[in-house]
């Protein structure tokens, strides 16, 4: 049979036997994951890593790891004797040859739990020294040791199969996409300042004295302008780089899936991405997601959901109740209460089944929004009982009546427990989204296993950059506005005269044809239809203050590019760890990134970033001044 659809066929993260037959050659003959009890009376040669060691009597039971699974030996006195003689310990690396026999204790927890290997020759491959942790599901390695021995830490259940997942990510979206006419193509590392808006990572040119480049934040420029060579269907599998504070969702460097067509409109766009995230998840999960995703504006997701990334595995959605100083509840006009009188906003949750929270509970909800993280002064909160009582934190300012009318509006039922905070409108948006999320965890109702996911469109073109009194890109300079914006965008000045209003300012209403995708109240993906009229992008380039000088500094070859005929067009890029990290349902990235950074973006295993020498940095032509 021909090797190469044979391997075509193979699924990564299940074991296919026929496979075995390509692995044998001079070290073995089989996987430590392929044999089975139908294997009875073959001989067989393996080769793996001492997982465990076990003497009883004069007989020594091993466990021999490799990729593929595990496989139990049996060493008789003669080889138990050898295998002393060696001090054969944890991850030494054998080859063992024997028959395959039936266990008498058989182990139902692995697919080769049903045999054993009575050995009849082996011989140390390599030996190992003790290693710093144990390499089991249950390590005892805690985070710092395990990232500085990673290649170890890799040879875990756990990781092993988080990298599979990662290739069967990036196999069916390189499936996907070659079917859907895309073509690969790569664009360099080494480049100029990208518009993403994070800091770049710089580096010196020797050749070049006094002079840096930039690894890109992403792709961006230079897929524009593959559009405008005529590949109209881009995509690449690329490193992204950007100094930016670190999460858990974040690292300084991280993969896209980075796309761009030309001749689209939104819908061309958000049809074929759509395509593409089904897929993935067909081919990874074997979930067939047949409903089109749901599609929610920006502004109802910040109204319902207190955020643009909205989680909607759950209900519970936010009840605005005071909106810069509009009151939308009846009960709250004329109250006696400061706090909510003073309140710029009220927002409100409705808790399924936790009105019987004691006391206890609730101060620790209060402690929590009061954490600096979240930053509020207090919660208020009603809980609405089962017969129909309501009991508040606020029942000195409020009647019974009006509790009621709080409840009726959160559309609470009995059992519910209603929990209010209040204060600036962008923080308490921003609390009441975390409170909903943690509770939403505490209910058990983020389950993991489940992947709902929607495009949130609509975005505002510009933010209101307070420090500076300007307009700033939301996404990136080049997105370009919904087609019925243009002219607001092009008869107005950019100039904020009302810092204090600038929400009433004709740019604030301006919408971005710009569109992101959400997982599971995560942002997976975000991309936009691009401006492609060198006129309209010089409008963008004034409404974000960028002199003539500075856009053609920095995006010249762009905008020169652009008037040879650049195509309509637009992309999207995907976080691709991300992706991985969701579906393998984590919520950590690092887990799907086979040497990742740390929170201080240190490689502890490399021990990067590190010094140079001070040749080396005559070479760069560069001198070392004062740490900030
Ligand atoms: P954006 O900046 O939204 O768009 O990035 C696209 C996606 O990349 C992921 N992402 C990250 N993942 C891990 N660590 C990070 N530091 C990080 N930053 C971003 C997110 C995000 O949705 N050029 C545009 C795309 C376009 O317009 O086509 C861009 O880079 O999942």
């Amino acid at each position: 049979m021909a090797l190469t659809p044979f391997i075509a066929s193979l699924r990564p993260n299940s074991c296919n036997f026929a496979l075995q037959k390509y692995l044998s050659g001079m070290y073995r003959t089989i996987t430590c994951g392929a044999l089975r009890i139908a294997d009875k009376g073959k001989t067989v040669t393996l080769a793996g890593w001492v997982q465990t060691i076990r003497k009883f009597g004069s007989i020594t039971f091993v466990d021999l790891r490799d990729r593929y699974g595990i496989t139990q030996l049996v060493f008789d006195e003669k080889e138990t004797q050898k295998l002393e003689s060696e001090n054969v310990g944890r991850e030494f690396v054998l080859q063992a040859t024997g028959s395959v026999r039936e266990r008498s204790n058989k182990n139902k927890n692995i697919p080769t739990g049903e045999i054993e290997i009575e050995i009849h020759s082996f011989k140390v491959l390599n030996p190992s020294v003790t290693p710093p942790f144990t390499i089991q599901d249950d390590t005892d390695g805690g985070e710092d040791l395990r990232m500085k021995y990673r290649y170890l830490d890799l040879r875990r259940n756990v990781l092993r199969k988080n990298l599979e997942l990662r290739y069967s990510v990036t196999r069916a979206t390189r499936n996907y996409l070659h079917s859907h006419n895309f073509i690969e193509i790569e664009t360099p590392y080494l480049i100029k300042s990208t518009p993403e808006g994070a800091r770049d990572f710089v580096v010196p040119s020797r050749m070049n004295a006094h002079e840096f480049y930039a690894l890109p934040q992403s792709p961006q420029t230079f897929k524009q302008l593959l559009m405008v060579s005529g590949f109209d269907r881009y995509y690449q599998i690329v490193k992204c780089f950007r100094d930016e504070d670190l999460r858990a969702d974040r690292q300084p460097e991280f993969t896209q899936i980075d796309c761009e067509m030309s001749f689209v409109e939104q819908e061309d766009i958000l049809q074929t991405f759509e395509g593409l995230i089904k897929s993935i998840l067909k081919d990874v999960k074997g979930i067939d997601l047949k409903e089109p995703l749901q599609r929610m504006s920006f502004a109802d997701a910040m109204w319902n959901y207190g955020n643009d990334k909205p989680d909607i595995r759950f209900e519970m959605l936010v009840k605005n109740l005071k909106t810069e100083s509009e009151i939308h509840l009846d009960a709250l006009k004329g109250s006696s209460f400061g706090v909510f009188e003073q309140a710029e906003t009220i927002l409100a949750i409705s808790v399924p089944g936790a009105a019987d929270y004691s006391r206890k509970q609730t101060d620790e909800l209060t402690d929590w929004v009061r954490r600096p993280q979240i930053g509020m002064a207090g919660l208020a909160y009603i809980k609405y009982h089962e017969d129909g009582s309501l009991k508040s934190s606020i029942d000195k300012f409020f009647s019974p009546d009006k509790l009621i009318q709080f409840a009726d509006f959160c559309g609470s039922k009995k059992g519910d427990l209603i929990l209010i905070l209040a204060g600036k409108e962008e923080k308490t948006r921003k609390a009441i989204s975390e409170l909903r999320l943690f509770m939403g965890d505490r209910l058990g109702l983020r389950d993991n296993s489940i992947f709902k996911l929607l495009w949130v469109t609509d975005f505002p073109l510009f933010e209101y950059e307070e420090e500076n009194n300007r307009w700033v890109a939301r996404h990136h300079p080049f997105t370009s506005p919904k087609p019925e914006d243009i002219d607001t965008m092009i008869h107005n000045s950019p100039v904020i005269t009302d810092k204090e209003h600038y929400l009433k300012h004709p740019f604030a209403a301006i919408k971005a044809n710009a569109y992101d995708m959400v997982m599971n109240g995560n942002e997976i993906g975000g991309g936009s239809i691009r401006i492609h009229q060198k006129d309209l992008q010089k409008k963008m380039f004034e409404a974000l203050a960028i002199s003539d000088e500075e856009a053609n500094e920095k995006f010249g070859f762009l905008m020169n590019a652009f008037q040879y005929g650049a195509p309509p067009h637009g992309g999207i890029a995907f976080g691709l760890d991300r992706v991985c990290a969701i579906l393998g349902g984590s919520e950590s990235i690092r887990d799907f990134i086979a040497f990742p950074k740390n929170n201080n973006g240190r490689d502890m295993m490399i021990d990067a970033p590190s010094p140079i020498e001070d040749k080396q940095l005559k070479e760069l032509s560069l001198a070392l001044g004062e740490i900030n």
